[in-house]
């Protein structure tokens, strides 16, 4: 095992000033706030409206912030990853336009696609640079711009995905019982025809008739991914405890994927953790794919001190899902 620990050291996170509330959702489909609130636990959403804003506007707004917050040089930050499926375009990757953004001009940086599971992912990547000693500031950054693949006609998936961003910085921490400790992560492509995105990929480019028919959002069957969610985090998030001899009182907080409050509250019950020790604002912002980790860490920030315990866990597209063990960097 290294010795080295890759532990969280600055975190930030960005949303956009537009809400789209359950109301407005109500003028717009056949659907209420009374349906909404019940199935999912979502009041509002951030909607980035601008023209000419998007997926690397957002990361470089969490990443300039979580720079200025640590007084860094962006000269001195050596790799960023961007966990996305709403690139600003298929190529350059969107963590290149961000690392120009924020004047980044000695990081590499690329960007990784895992869905919902995008951020975790890209940690669990980030953690093993910082531990083979190979680089000593990693940004990882979770940043997705749902309204840009959303049909704002199907009241399926328009209700449940906003729009934000979040940034985590990882260094190196000699003391090994500080920063990431383990991680489960699991993968199952025979899930794709339950959540993907039909066209503009190799498979169907893009074409008169993909727009027309509005191939381009998000297709999903909520029924089928509710089930293997449930399961996929709960699962997880067990597994984790369990294979690091940890109970529910060990824990300080869980920091859920927040896609749905049912399928949080599943995940919270099967590890017996006090309701208390949930960090949760999808009430606030929806599911903002990647970033939905990022903006809980950046929003619970002040109440973290070093050495409190974290699972992360999360599920999405792909499937892909998983959890992580962590044990908080710093106090604020
Ligand atoms: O983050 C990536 C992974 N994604 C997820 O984790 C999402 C997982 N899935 C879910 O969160 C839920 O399945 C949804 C919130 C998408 C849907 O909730 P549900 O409780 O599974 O509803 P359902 O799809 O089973 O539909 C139940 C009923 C249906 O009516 P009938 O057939 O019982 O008459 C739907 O037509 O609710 C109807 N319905 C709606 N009614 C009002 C579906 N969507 C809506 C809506 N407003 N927006």
């Amino acid at each position: 095992m290294s010795a080295l620990k890759a532990s969280i050291t600055g975190v930030a996170a960005y949303v956009p000033p537009h809400k789209l509330t359950n109301a407005m959702l109500e003028q717009m489909v056949d659907t209420s706030d009374e349906w909404i609130v019940s199935r999912t636990g979502i009041h509002e959403r951030r909607i980035l409206k601008e023209k000419n804003l998007a997926t690397s506007d957002m990361g470089a707004e969490a990443v300039n912030q979580l720079l200025e917050k640590r007084g860094i040089d962006p000269k001195e930050i050596d790799l960023l990853i961007c966990a996305t499926v709403t690139p600003d375009m298929p190529f350059p990757a969107t963590a290149n336009l961000i690392t120009d953004k924020c004047g980044l001009t000695n990081a590499f940086g690329y960007d990784l696609g895992a869905a919902c599971s995008g951020f975790l992912f890209a940690l669990e990547t980030g953690r093993r640079f910082i531990e083979s000693g190979a680089y000593k500031k990693v940004i990882i950054v979770g940043a997705d711009t749902m309204s840009s693949i959303i049909n704002y006609s199907d009241r399926n998936t328009c209700i449940i995905f906003g729009d934000g961003a979040g940034a985590v910085l990882l260094e190196p921490s000699e003391d090994p019982t500080i920063g990431i400790q383990d991680s489960i992560l699991k993968s199952d492509g025979s899930g794709v025809n339950y959540l993907h995105q039909k066209a503009g990929g190799s498979l169907n480019p893009a074409s008169k008739e993909t727009v027309e028919q509005n191939l381009h959002c998000v297709y999903q069957e909520g029924k089928q991914v509710f089930k293997f969610a449930v399961s996929g985090m709960a699962g997880a998030c067990q597994d984790i405890l369990e294979k690091n001899e940890l109970s529910a009182e060990d824990i300080d907080w869980l920091v859920p994927h927040q896609a749905n409050l049912r399928i949080i509250e599943a995940a919270r019950q099967r590890i017996n953790l006090a309701p208390e020790k949930v960090m949760l604002n999808l009430h606030k912002y929806g599911n903002t794919t990647a970033g939905t980790l990022p903006l809980c860490l950046a929003e619970w920030e002040d109440q973290l001190k070093k050495g409190d315990k974290l699972i992360l866990t999360t599920f999405g597209g792909g499937f892909t899902w998983g959890s992580m063990y962590l044990t908080w960097g710093y106090s604020k």
